[in-house]
């Protein structure tokens, strides 16, 4: 049974580019009030601004994610402004491309904080109240990448895989409460990905790439559709559950010659 948005709020994050836009754009066409929230202004402004047009109620907040004492404050707003989290689209995050012993700390301390850390402490912050509540729904942004390791994006992959691992684990402690969780791995997809990663899509990533739009509306029909997770698109579905057959070993000499030039 798919699940009404009327009237709910949600929460996206990383919601001034690529999937989150479009995961905005989902949740504002089912009647959702919108929560966009990412650091770049503007580009949130101009999406409020759409979605307002189109008759949505939308709020804009800039935080960085990165930073445990911005994200607690965030929250706390939130509350005095009265919003309530009934959806929450665990959306920012970006990737470090490049062999792991020359990749820069700082880059990969980032991409912890925002991809593991951010994901974890909002899911904490908000699913206690959703819970209360008998009503939430929570959507994990993961990764084809968190299925099989994958050298020059060896930390990335592992911090989706822990992503993939907590949310299947969560739905299952939630059943029962009103309250589900719902993890989506995309393959490559049309955004800014690549070029924040630092990476010229190969000749793979070139052949599998799929819309943003359309990753985003398969997501969120999975979540209102109250399934634990889902790989969007077919030919990413097979190479994902075909690495699980495979010796890890193997399955990361494979991945290592995809992610090639
Ligand atoms: N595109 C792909 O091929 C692909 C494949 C699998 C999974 N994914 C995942 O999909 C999600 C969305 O990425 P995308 O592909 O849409 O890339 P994108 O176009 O680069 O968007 C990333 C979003 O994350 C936000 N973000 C990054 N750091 C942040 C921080 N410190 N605080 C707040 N927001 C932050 C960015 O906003 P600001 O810069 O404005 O803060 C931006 O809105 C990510 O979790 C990514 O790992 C992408």
């Amino acid at each position: 049974m798919t699940v009404s948005l009327e009237r709910r709020t949600a929460l996206v994050t990383g919601a001034s580019s690529g999937l989150g836009i479009e995961f905005a754009r989902e949740l504002a066409a089912r009647g959702a009030v919108l929560i966009l929230a990412a650091r770049s202004e503007a580009p949130m402004q101009a999406l409020a601004s759409e979605l307002r047009a189109a008759g949505a109620t939308v709020h804009v907040r800039c935080v960085d994610l990165a930073d445990a004492v911005a994200r607690e404050a965030f929250a706390a707003q939130l509350e005095r402004d009265g919003l309530t989290v009934d959806v929450l689209v665990n959306n920012a995050g970006f990737g470090v491309f490049g062999p792991f012993a020359d990749t820069e700390w700082e880059r990969l301390d980032a991409m912890l904080a925002v991809d593991v850390v951010a994901l974890t402490h909002l899911t904490r912050l908000f699913v206690p109240a959703m819970r209360s509540r008998g009503f939430g729904r929570v959507l994990q942004v993961a990764s084809t990448g968190a299925f099989q390791p994958t050298p020059t994006y060896a930390a990335y992959a592992a911090a989706k895989s822990y992503v993939l691992q907590l949310s299947h684990a969560l739905d299952v402690e939630l059943r029962g409460t009103g309250v589900r969780c719902t993890v989506v791995s995309p393959g490559v997809t049309a955004t800014q990905f690549f070029a924040v990663a630092g990476q010229r899509p190969t000749w793979y990533q070139r052949l599998t790439r799929m819309q943003a739009s359309t990753v985003a509306r398969q997501g969120v029909a999975a979540m209102l559709g109250g399934r634990s997770g889902i790989i969007t698109g077919w030919a990413n579905a097979v190479m994902a559950h075909a690495t699980r057959l495979m010796p890890r070993g193997l399955s990361a000499r494979v991945a290592g010659v995809l992610m090639r030039n």
